[in-house]
């Protein structure tokens, strides 16, 4: 399963990178706007440390401009994924797009239906959002379960990338149902490397060396 970082904080994704730990990178419009950046030349910069999709979202709210500042967004770098809205729209753009080579990542996608429209578009990655799901009561994983399911019935090519993921739980539910990729937050990243026993096992192991019998 691939594991992408959901944020557009540089120095972050320098870190995670120089660790190995990321294999893609989405952003969206809130997370580059905590930035003070331009869109593009965050997405610029990013695609020069990591070397796997990298999504960037239209800003535009109908099909014609999306596929406009998609094809912007697209020149940006050969790895950029266009992602665009979940809605009618987002699914025209999605569509044109993909027919024209470019690999869409349709986001803000709640349900089994959104899921199954988005691969009938062609899309090359959608992503479904758990947290925000189990925020309002609802069950993010079964989601991810159900479109699994959906995609392997049909033998679409559409990848599931969990997005909205709040704790390493997520991750470890989304590699066992055989989802294709996950987006965390860094500290997400950083947790999953993390287990207490872990490091008391190395405490321990260190004092006994340091307490060893010297020859
Ligand atoms: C991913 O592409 C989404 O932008 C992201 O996972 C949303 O996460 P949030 O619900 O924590 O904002």
């Amino acid at each position: 399963m691939k594991i992408f970082a959901d944020t557009a904080d540089v120095a972050e994704i320098r870190r995670l990178a120089s660790m190995g730990l990321v294999d893609g990178i989405t952003t969206n419009p809130s997370l580059v706007a905590k930035t003070g950046r331009d869109y593009a030349e965050v997405v610029k910069e990013i695609c020069g440390v990591v070397d796997g999709p990298i999504s960037a979202e239209v800003i535009a709210t109908d099909a014609p401009a999306m596929i406009e500042e998609g094809l912007r967004l697209a020149a940006i770098h050969p790895n950029v994924v266009v992602k665009t809205p979940m809605g009618a729209e987002g699914l025209k753009a999605c569509r044109e797009l993909s027919r024209r080579g470019h690999r869409v990542n349709m986001t803000l996608v709640f349900s089994a239906g959104q899921a199954l429209l988005t691969a009938k578009a062609g899309a090359f990655l959608v992503s479904p959002f758990v947290g925000r799901l189990d925020d309002v009561a609802e069950d993010g994983m079964r989601l991810i379960a159900d479109i699994l399911a959906i995609y392997r019935n049909y033998g679409y090519k559409t990848q599931v990338l969990v997005a909205s993921v709040r704790h390493p739980m997520h991750v470890v539910e989304s590699a066992r149902l055989g989802a294709d990729c996950v987006t965390c937050p860094p500290k997400i990243i950083e947790q999953l490397t993390q287990h207490p026993l872990t490091d008391r096992g190395l405490a321990a192991f260190l004092k006994d060396w340091e307490n060893r019998k010297k020859a």
